[in-house]
């Protein structure tokens, strides 16, 4: 655990029934022209609309730019970003999912012409904030409506990077369960499980400390008892909403602790097979977990006490270790999505490929308990090939 420590947090968060109409004080002063980003998915389901009724209320100019690619490459961000340079806007809305927000984010600081994406991946640090951001998301989740981060896929490293620089954070938030209401179950499925990612990764983090322990054992709590009921039944409400709330507060823990080798083996399968973010943790969760539990054995005991309701006090450490670990497989398997890299027809000769591209994820390798060799790197991968 770390001895000094720190959050950071979007400026304005609004949550609960109605949030979105929120809108309406957010916009109201100062605001004269919006670039609302989304993508196509979101437009054709009718996300848009409450979100444009409100600026159509206040009279406030606005444009949509809705061809953002799913998980992005650097070369794909520069472009949505020119197209929002020529746009002149003086506020950002996002409604989407990580994709969208994280593009927005990275809007907020390049509306000049000083730097690029590409400067951005070398030098995250340089970009500060020029246009007011408001994200609202879709899934549940990324946490991106939360974190400095945007990640964006590198093609020549078939690797995806994470830009991280504290002027990414959003200005204003809203968590607005009516967006997650309908949301095609594989997608509410393997973005839930980025979200239980995040939480159990920041938990048993080398970076983990007090404040984002609060916020990843509660988002443990939210997501593992409200995951499968949120995605399974459409009428869910309560479940959606606190999986909502569930992968906001993972996304906090984030920006204090950070994930671990989870997130830095997924990299590599974004990267190079456009493995969906959320599908490529999915298959990694269990046998990373299964990896660091010589050393996590008491955090996970510890998450057991928080997220386990009729717990059995007579079981030891190692019980409950196992017992959450079971939980996290059974979640995966329940949810239907592929435990194997099989599915991707991924051949084993891309074996060595991988490991090089995994471990060059230093960032978040650094953060794992456990520490991770390359010989370690190719166990976990051929036990998911
Ligand atoms: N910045 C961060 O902190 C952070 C954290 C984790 C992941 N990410 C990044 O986020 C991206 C993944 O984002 P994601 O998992 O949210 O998915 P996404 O944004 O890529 O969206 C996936 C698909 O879901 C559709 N969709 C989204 N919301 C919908 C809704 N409510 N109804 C119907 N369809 C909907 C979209 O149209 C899209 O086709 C990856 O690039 C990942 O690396 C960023
Ligand atoms: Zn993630």
């Amino acid at each position: 655990m770390l001895n000094q420590y720190n959050l950071k947090m979007p400026t304005n968060v609004f949550a609960g029934s109605d949030a979105m109409q929120n809108l309406h004080t957010i916009i109201k002063d100062g605001v004269t022209k919006i670039t609302i980003f989304t993508d196509k998915g979101i437009l054709k389901v009718g996300l848009l609309e409450e979100v444009i009724s409100i600026i159509e209320k206040n009279d406030i100019e606005y444009e949509i730019l809705s061809d953002i690619p799913t998980e992005p490459s650097y070369i794909e961000a520069q472009e949505v970003v020119e197209h929002f340079k020529a746009l002149n806007s003086d506020f950002i809305i996002a409604v989407g999912g990580g994709s969208v927000m994280d593009i927005a984010k990275l809007a907020s600081v390049l509306s000049t012409d000083d730097y690029t994406v590409k400067d951005l991946l070398e030098d995250p640090l340089v970009a500060k904030k020029q246009v007011t951001t408001l994200m609202i998301p879709t899934t549940a989740g990324t946490g991106s409506e939360a974190t400095p981060n945007s990640i964006v896929g590198v093609p020549e490293k078939n690797l995806k990077v994470g830009i991280v620089n504290g002027e990414l954070i959003a200005d204003h938030v809203i968590l607005e369960s009516k967006m997650i209401k309908n949301l095609p179950k594989p997608i509410a499925a393997a973005t839930g499980i980025d979200a239980l990612a995040h939480a159990i990764e920041c938990f048993t983090s080398k970076k983990a400390n007090p404040i984002s322990d609060t916020f990843a054992l509660e988002a443990l709590d939210l997501i593992m008892n409200n995951i499968i009921e949120a995605c399974t039944n459409p009428d869910a409400l309560e479940a959606k909403r606190n999986m909502l709330l569930g992968s906001f507060y993972a996304g906090v823990a984030i920006t204090s602790s950070g994930t671990t080798a989870v997130h830095a083996l997924s990299y590599p399968l974004g990267g190079k097979y456009h493995i969906a973010h959320g599908v490529s943790n999915a298959i990694l969760l269990t046998p990373v977990m299964k990896f660091n539990e010589p050393v996590i054995k008491d955090l996970l005991a510890k998450a057991y006490d928080r997220v386990v309701k009729e717990k059995d006090e007579e079981l030891t450490v190692n019980e409950k270790s196992k017992y959450i670990i079971d939980l996290i497989e059974n979640i995966v398997k329940t949810l239907e999505i592929p435990t194997s890299l099989k599915t991707f027809h991924v051949p084993e000769e891309d074996l060595e490929g991988l490991v090089e591209a995994g471990m060059e994820v230093q960032r978040l390798l650094v953060n794992n308990m456990r520490e991770v060799t390359p010989e370690d790197a190719r166990k976990i991968y051929l036990e998911i090939m």
